[in-house]
C-alpha cells in the first residue's frame, strides 16, 4: 500500500487515504502507519526573519495564527521583542509566542529557548492584567535552559571584551552565557531541574564557581557583586512554583500534535543574519535563528514543515554592533528611523538603518529554505524620490554576490546599488496589491526577483488590518522561481 496525496486529508482529520495493490482506496488512521509509510507532511509553517531581527515577525505570526492551532517559539530568549498592534491596542511580547493573543490557540515555548523565569512571569502577568487568558494555553518545556543572575552579570562583562574590538552590543539579558553553559553542560540548569530535590545544592555548587570567575573581573573601579546562593535559590524556587502549571514535556506534546494532524506555526526570533553558525559572527546571537534552527530548537523534524515564509523589512535595520553594509549613517538613515519608529523594543536603542540588501537576504532566504516572502514596513519608503537596493558588494575591487563568510570581509564590502524610482503616496490605507502605486509594485517585484522567491504578503502599517495578501494565481508580483540556484555571480 502507498499513501495517497494525503496532506490535505490527514492534515485536517488525522486520517488519510491509502491505495491497495488493486488501486482500491481505504481510509486509515495516521497512527496505523507510524514508521512504515512515507506520509506527506501536515502543514507546518515557519516565519523566519531574514535580516538582523525586528522584521515584524510578531505582526505576521499574530495574523497567521488564525489558520493554525499551535504556535511554537523555538529559540532565543528575552532578547526578542515583538510588537503586535490590533484595534488600536499595542502588545509587546518577548518570549511568549504572539499567538497568545488569539483564543483557542496553544502556545508552546520549547527546549531550544533560554528562559528567564522572572521575565516570563512578568509577561504572563502583563497579558492577564489586560484580559488575555494565558492559563491553559501556554506550555513551557522542562528542557528549556534557565537564565540566572550570573548569566546577566557575565553578559554585561563579556559584551565589552570582544576579542578584536567592537562590542557585540547584546541586549544584556544573559542569552549568550546561558547558551554557553548549556553547551558546556557542567554549570547548566534546565527548567525541569527546578522541581528536583537537588536544585538547592546545584545552585550552591554553581554559585561557588561563578563567584570565583566573577572575582577575576574585579578592577580598581569595582566589578560584579558576589552572588548569594540562598537568595537566588529562594527566588527561583518561588518562580518555579508560579510556573509549575505551564511546565511540561513540549517535545512529546508537539510530536503527538503533528502526528494527529494539528497545524503548527513556528515563530522565529531574531533574524537569520544573527544565526550563531551562519550569521555575521561574532556579531550574532547565540542560537540558530535562521530557518535551520526550527527542528533542533522545537524537537519537531523538518518533514512536518512545508511552508517557510521569509520576513524582510523593505529596508535594512540592525541594533547592536557588527557590519551593516548598506547602513545610511546620514539624513536618509534618520528619515528611515523616524518614519519606521526604529527604536529597539527591548532596549529602546536607536536601530541603525539602511537600504535593502539583496545579497544578504538572498543568502538567508536560501539558508532558511524560504518558499515565499513577506515584505514589511513598505509604507516607510513612501516619499523617497529614489530607492536603492544593494545587488552586489565590491570587496577589494572585486564584485561579489556571494555573502562573505568572514566578518572582516563583510566590513570591507562596499554596496553596489540599483536605483529604482520611488512613489510619493502614503500606502497605509492600501489593501490590494493592484492598488499599490506602480513603482511600489516594481520595487516588490525586484525584491522577489533578486531573492528568487515570490512576495506573497506586504505590510503597510503596524496594524493587523494593514496587510496585503497577494493572490499568486492572479496578481502575483513575480512567478515562483524555476530554480533556487544562484541567479547572479
Ligand atoms: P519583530 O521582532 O520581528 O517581531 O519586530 P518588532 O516588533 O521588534 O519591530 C517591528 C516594528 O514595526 C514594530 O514596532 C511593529 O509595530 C512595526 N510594524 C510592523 N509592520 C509594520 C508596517 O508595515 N509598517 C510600519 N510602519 N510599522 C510596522
Ligand atoms: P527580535 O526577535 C534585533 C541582537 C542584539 C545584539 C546581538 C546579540 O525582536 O527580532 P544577544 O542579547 O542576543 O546576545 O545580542 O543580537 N539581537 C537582536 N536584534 N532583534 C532581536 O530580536 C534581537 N535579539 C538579539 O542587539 O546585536
Ligand atoms: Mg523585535
Amino acid at each position: 500500500m502507498v499513501a495517497s496525496r494525503g496532506a490535505e486529508i490527514h492534515g485536517l482529520t488525522g486520517f488519510f487515504a491509502v491505495l491497495d495493490s488493486e488501486g482500491r482506496s481505504h481510509v486509515r488512521s495516521l497512527r496505523d502507519f507510524t514508521g512504515s509509510v512515507r506520509i506527506s507532511p501536515v502543514p507546518g509553517t515557519c516565519v523566519i526573519g531574514l535580516q538582523w531581527g525586528d522584521e515584524a515577525k510578531g505582526k505576521l505570526v499574530d495574523i497567521l495564527t488564525e489558520n493554525h492551532e499551535i504556535v511554537v517559539r523555538y529559540a532565543g530568549g528575552s532578547n526578542a521583542g515583538h510588537t503586535v498592534v490590533s484595534g488600536g491596542q499595542i502588545w509587546k511580547l518577548s518570549l511568549i509566542p504572539s499567538g497568545i493573543l488569539r483564543d483557542g490557540v496553544a502556545c508552546v515555548v520549547t527546549g531550544g529557548v533560554v528562559l528567564d523565569p522572572a521575565s516570563v512571569i512578568g509577561e504572563i502577568d502583563g497579558l492577564e492584567s489586560r484580559g488575555v487568558t494565558v492559563a491553559g494555553k501556554l506550555r513551557i518545556s522542562d528542557r528549556a535552559h534557565v537564565v540566572f543572575p550570573w548569566h546577566v552579570a557575565e553578559d554585561r562583562l563579556l559584551n565589552a571584551s570582544v576579542a578584536g574590538g567592537e562590542a557585540i552590543g547584546t541586549t544584556g539579558r544573559g542569552i549568550g552565557p546561558c547558551y554557553r553553559d548549556k553547551v558546556g553542560r557542567a554549570l547548566a540548569i534546565r527548567l525541569g531541574d527546578l522541581y528536583r530535590a537537588d536544585f538547592r545544592s546545584k545552585v550552591e555548587h554553581i554559585v561557588g564557581i561563578k563567584n570565583r570567575m566573577l572575582a577575576a573581573w574585579q578592577t580598581a573601579d569595582g566589578g560584579p557583586e558576589p552572588l548569594d546562593a540562598a537568595d537566588i535559590h529562594a527566588r527561583y524556587a518561588a518562580h518555579a512554583e508560579r510556573l509549575r502549571p505551564f511546565v511540561t514535556d513540549t517535545t512529546a506534546f508537539l510530536l503527538d500534535a503533528v502526528e494527529a494532524g494539528s497545524k503548527l506555526l513556528f515563530e522565529g526570533a531574531q533574524g537569520a543574519m544573527l544565526d550563531i553558525d551562519h550569521g555575521t559572527f561574532p556579531y550574532v546571537t547565540s542560537s540558530n535563528s535562521s530557518g535551520l534552527g526550527v527542528s533542533s530548537g522545537s524537537g519537531v523534524p523538518g518533514r512536518w514543515v512545508n511552508r517557510v515564509i521569509g520576513v524582510v523589512k523593505a529596508y535594512s535595520t540592525r541594533v547592536g554592533g557588527g557590519p551593516l553594509p548598506t547602513e545610511q549613517d546620514n539624513a536618509t538613515g534618520q528619515r528611515l528611523r523616524d518614519r519606521g519608529n526604529e527604536y529597539g523594543t527591548v532596549t529602546r536603542r536607536p536601530r541603525r538603518c539602511g537600504w535593502f540588501d539583496a545579497v544578504a537576504t538572498r543568502y538567508t532566504a536560501r539558508l532558511s529554505g524560504v518558499d515565499e516572502l513577506a515584505v514589511m514596513l513598505l509604507d516607510v519608503l513612501g516619499g523617497f524620490d529614489a530607492i536603492n537596493i544593494c545587488t552586489a558588494y565590491e570587496i577589494d575591487g572585486r564584485r561579489v554576490t556571494q555573502f562573505p563568510s568572514h566578518v572582516d570581509d563583510l566590513k570591507r564590502a562596499v554596496p553596489v546599488y540599483e536605483t529604482l524610482p520611488g512613489w510619493p503616496d502614503e500606502l497605509t490605507t492600501v489593501r490590494d496589491y493592484a492598488a499599490l502605486p506602480a513603482n511600489a509594485r516594481r520595487y516588490l517585484d525586484r525584491i522577489g526577483e533578486l531573492l528568487g522567491r515570490p512576495v506573497s504578503i506586504v505590510s503597510v502599517g503596524p496594524d493587523r488590518d494593514q496587510t496585503i495578501f497577494i493572490d499568486r494565481t492572479g496578481s502575483a508580483p513575480c512567478a515562483k522561481p524555476k530554480s533556487r540556484t544562484p541567479a547572479t555571480t
